[in-house]
């Protein structure tokens, strides 16, 4: 079988670039032949972000929610939280010993803070903690311990998929001996909407609090994210370039081709922007609508999702603890008997 895994970091509100990069393209997943699929809530991923713990867990709540709202099966998925799962971090640790610093040295994430830190004229590495810093390994860790072969991502997370496999080689290479302990994950980048944009018309995400929450705050949070969407000045009655605005490629990740392209005509016919978030407002409702009573139902039966969880748990580690086993004994840890 071909086995299927992602995971959200639990440090804020799930968000529409969360469910069309990675929920919606997972659950499909997950239902067809052959898949044993592999879901998760990355709460140790969240500590990198975030240090209110009422936050993480109001989030890991919250996404909980909004997995089993959009569809996934408890039955046929195995669905857990990151942190029950000990074998992980243990993992973890055996793969940072293999783990070039300076593949670290590369990630995006990290560069990135390095970047911000220069233009500020502060210490290069001011502020960054040794988890940001090894955060790809702790990824790579979740992939590898179930042999994932595909993972559903959004385009922001190629990277850290190609160090997962160069991780992989480098463990295998090492402590193979002939035997591959890991198969080398690849991304499933959904194409047409690998980068969700967010209000401001940059990718939706959590730190540039540009997104458009999924099911918190009801239909109406929707539509007041939706009325904030930055448009050009066009007026109504004047042609607009659909292809350039980012409320067309929201629009373009919940429709069909038909009536993607049925928007851009009116678009280009001169309907109003207000019109347009209106009609976008109601393509999206669409779809969530009926997801969203059950989203509020579980959000107010958290003993049912913790439930849930502890089965996940322990379906996550019947296959978890044989194979740390397995990998103890390749490095040259006592294996527990
Ligand atoms: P996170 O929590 O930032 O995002 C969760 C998923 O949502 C996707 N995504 C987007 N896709 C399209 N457009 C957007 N604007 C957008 N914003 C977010 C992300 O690509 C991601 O798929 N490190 C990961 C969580 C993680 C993980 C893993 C994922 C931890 N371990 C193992 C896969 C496998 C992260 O922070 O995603």
């Amino acid at each position: 079988n071909t086995r299927v895994l992602t995971g959200i970091t639990t440090s804020g509100t799930p968000h529409l670039g969360n469910y069309v990069g990675a929920i919606r393209p997972a659950i499909q997943a997950s239902l067809e032949k052959n898949v044993d699929a592999f879901f998760f809530l990355a709460d140790y991923h969240a500590l990198i972000k975030c240090e209110d713990a009422d936050r993480i867990a109001r989030s890991r709540l919250e996404i909980a929610a909004t997995w089993l709202a959009a569809g996934l099966d408890p039955e046929r998925v195995t669905f857990y939280r990151q942190s029950d799962v000990p074998e992980i971090p243990e993992l973890c640790w055996m793969l940072t010993c293999v783990t070039a610093k300076g593949l670290m040295n590369r990630a995006h994430a990290y560069k990135a803070s390095v970047d911000q830190n220069v233009a500020k004229n502060v210490e290069p590495d001011d502020g960054i903690t040794m988890g940001l810093f090894s955060y790809p390994i702790l990824m790579a860790a979740d992939i590898l311990m179930f042999n994932a072969h595909k993972v559903p991502v959004g385009r922001d997370q190629t990277q850290h998929l190609e160090m997962a496999r160069d991780i992989a080689q480098r463990f295998n290479h090492l402590f193979g001996q002939g035997k591959d302990f890991f198969v080398l994950p690849e991304a499933v980048i959904a194409e047409d909407v690998a980068t969700l944009p967010g209000l401001d018309g940059r990718k939706m995400s959590k730190s540039y609090n540009n997104t458009v929450p999924l099911f918190e705050g009801g239909a109406r949070a929707l539509k007041a994210a939706v009325a904030r969407i930055v448009t050009d000045s066009r007026g109504p009655g004047e042609p607009k370039d659909a292809e350039a605005s980012h409320l067309y490629l929201i629009y373009k990740a919940f429709a069909q081709q038909a009536e993607t392209a049925a928007f851009r005509q009116a678009l280009s016919a001169g309907m109003s922007w207000g019109d347009a978030k209106q009609t976008l407002c109601e393509r999206i409702e669409q779809e969530l609508g009926p997801m969203r009573a059950n989203y509020e139902d579980l959000m107010a039966h958290p003993a049912r999702i913790e439930e849930i969880l502890q089965e996940g748990a322990r379906k996550a580690r019947a296959i978890a603890t044989p194979f740390i086993h397995e990998l103890r004994q390749a490095v040259g840890l006592r294996t527990l008997a």
